[in-house]
């Protein structure tokens, strides 16, 4: 048995938008780390909690029973203050004070980007992507995506049901202001007649496109339309609101706008979030004990991976407008 003195300890938290599967990932880290007789230290509402040492000691029982939950136990926050160059100062002056010899940090592209301040300030970090939106570019996978997905479609299904009853148009408003994945997954596994999103420049003030395209349908007899609209395409019409009545105006076809807000961003986590929580969890704590330091973990090529912290920021990922063109072909 290690004396507690010497024992390696690592912090971790959950930082920016919460994302179902958060609670599975923190189970992970921390019975992993419990295995390896590793204490840790559970950090509060993400890097505010850090910058004032808010924590508390977890035990593999502490994270019993929270694997179903969405959520994050250990609470979240955008924290403003990481922006500037004083809050990762202070942040890093906190784990030093804590003797950490390695932080975990669940989130997304902020939150990492946050982990990465804190490495340049000597802090060891691992950081884990969580987010709903799949917009991460070094990583084929964030945690949550699915389950958000699979909510977004379950609405989809229902609106279809109501909008082909009364042959009505539905935009339905999925989150995401600066990346459609969200979109782009709901109308492919929904069925949707066309699909707005951010990374689409043609579509982001202009729906003529997409009007030219309800009038066509019905002239091709189809009954209704489900248009899958991103947040950040939403945002440029006033909302989606306002982009629904203008279709209504100029097609003369009944519309109606749905906007799935923060429903996409609770629940249960899925089997594909829990097992992709899971493994980066026991993933970062297994490179932690390696002496691997500094470490993304990622899904690269259809496996768990892991990528130098700084590298992995400074990837590019062109926007892929496939599964776009795929979807209009099955939508005809
Ligand atoms: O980052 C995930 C996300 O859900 C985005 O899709 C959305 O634009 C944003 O968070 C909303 O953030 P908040 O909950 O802070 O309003």
């Amino acid at each position: 048995m290690q004396n507690k003195d010497t024992k390696k300890k690592i912090g971790i938290l959950t930082s920016g938008g919460d994302a179902p599967g958060m609670n599975a990932a923190i189970r992970a880290v921390v019975r992993t780390a419990t295995f390896h007789n590793i204490q840790v230290l559970g950090i509060r509402r993400g890097f505010e909690g850090l910058m004032t040492a808010d924590f508390r000691e977890m035990t593999a029982k502490d994270v019993s029973d929270i694997i179903h939950r969405g959520g994050t136990i250990l609470r979240t926050a955008r924290c403003e203050d990481m922006l500037t160059p004083n809050g990762p100062d202070k942040a890093a002056q906190v784990c030093q004070v804590l003797a950490l010899d390695g932080l975990v940090v669940i989130g997304g592209d902020g939150s990492l980007n946050g982990a990465a301040q804190l490495a340049r300030r000597g802090v060891n970090v691992y950081g884990i992507p969580a987010t709903i939106d799949l917009d991460i570019n070094y990583s084929e996978y964030t945690i949550g995506f699915d389950t958000a997905v699979n909510t977004g479609m379950d609405a989809v299904n229902k609106i279809r049901d109501t909008s082909g009853s009364h042959e009505r148009c539905s935009v339905v408003e999925v989150m995401g202001r600066n990346c459609g994945q969200i979109a782009l997954w709901c109308g492919m596994a929904g069925g949707a007649e066309d699909v707005m999103i951010p990374e689409c420049n043609e579509q982001v003030m202009d729906a003529s496109r997409l009007i030219r395209q309800i009038m066509e349908n019905r002239g091709k007899g189809k009954h209704h339309n489900l248009i899958l609209v991103a947040e950040g395409v939403a945002e440029n019409f006033g909302d989606s609101e306002a982009l629904a009545r203008e279709i209504e105006r100029i097609t003369g076809i009944e519309t109606r706008a749905t906007i799935l807000g923060h429903l996409q961003r609770g629940g249960a986590p899925t089997a594909a979030d829990r097992m992709h929580a899971g493994m980066m969890g026991y993933k970062a704590v297994e490179l932690f004990q390696n002496g691997v330091q500094n470490r993304v973990i990622v899904m690269k090529d259809g496996r768990y991976d892991h990528l130098d912290i700084f590298e992995a920021l400074e990837t590019e990922k062109p926007y892929n407008s496939r599964l776009y063109d795929i979807i209009k072909v099955l939508s005809i």
